[in-house]
């Protein structure tokens, strides 16, 4: 008998928020949906099969194919929702103040054309500047995290916090590691000297390769501390909301607000600050 697919295992309320609204289960209902299709799609591809959108920056047919999925799960049920999805399938603009669903079919499509199973299928919806709801799915391990604005951090359906971590010898902290040309908020030797520093003092440095998960991994404890610079709302929108609704701190490299820049610096409450001294010039 083949394996049973874990989604028809798991219908969608056990595994978000009991207080969750529908529309927070209809996002993830879309993301589960299209982690079938992902989960059964993995394989190493050949760079001739890949299309560059730009110098190391891939799409495979399941980037758009999942989006498809994602954006026919969703705009029906809110058509006065705009739409923008990082392979723009159906991306649709709606009246000004509109809340708008942001989607990233695959983040991590470089480890997911590879073969390397780790990769986050993450939707988020923004509404008055604000991010509101959002879920992550790694739809290899079947985690499903989802948030909302006030009503707290889940996985699989369990309460998520950030872990307070105690010495800095004895933290796990997340970055990615820059392509050319993807710094946007600071210097190349600001941000090596930040890794160096984590180097040079932490647990360890891991590059897990998608900044979805990554600061996923902040909400529930699995990592510290993250960053990444040149991020798009695509990418982090959802799980910035996880990790300030764990308990953690969500900002730009200089602890202010993040801007269209996308450096964004995810920590617990204990860790963060120290994160933000790294990039102090
Ligand atoms: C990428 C992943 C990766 C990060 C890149 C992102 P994509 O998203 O999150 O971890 O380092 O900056 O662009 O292109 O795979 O959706
Ligand atoms: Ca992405
Ligand atoms: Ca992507």
């Amino acid at each position: 008998m083949s394996n049973p697919d874990p989604t028809e295992l798991s219908p969608v309320s056990p595994r978000i928020s009991p207080t969750a609204s529908p529309r927070l289960a209809a996002l993830a209902k879309a993301v589960l949906e299209g982690g079938t299709k992902a989960r059964s799609s993995l394989r190493r591809r050949l760079v001739g099969e890949l299309l560059a959108k730009a110098p190391r920056d891939y799409q495979t047919e399941i980037d758009v194919a999942v989006e498809r999925i994602i954006v026919d799960a969703l705009s029906t049920s809110f058509p006065s929702y705009a739409i923008k999805g990082e392979e723009a399938v159906g991306n649709r603009n709606a009246k000004d103040g509109a809340p708008i669903i942001y989607i990233d079919p695959i983040d991590g499509t470089t480890n997911f054309a590879w073969g390397i199973p780790h990769f986050g299928m993450t939707i988020s919806i923004v509404e008055d500047a604000e991010i509101v709801a959002g879920v992550v799915y790694d739809a290899m391990l079947d985690e499903l995290f989802s948030a909302e604005l006030g009503g707290g951090s889940y996985l699989n359906g369990e309460r998520i916090r950030c872990v307070s971590s105690k010495g800095i010898e004895d933290v796990l902290v997340g970055a990615g590691l820059p392509i050319p040309g993807q710094l946007k908020a600071v210097p190349e030797e600001i941000y090596f000297s930040a890794l160096k520093r984590l180097m040079a003092t932490t647990a360890g440095v891991r590059r897990l390769g998608s900044a979805a998960l990554s600061i996923a991994y902040v909400a529930c404890g699995r990592l510290d501390g993250f960053f990444e610079d040149g991020l798009s709302l695509h990418d982090y929108a959802a799980s910035a909301l996880l990790v300030r609704e764990a308990g953690g701190e969500v900002t730009a490299f200089n602890g202010g607000p993040v801007t269209a820049n996308g450096d964004v610096l995810a920590g617990n409450r204990v860790l963060h600050p120290w994160l933000v001294e790294g990039f102090q010039a």
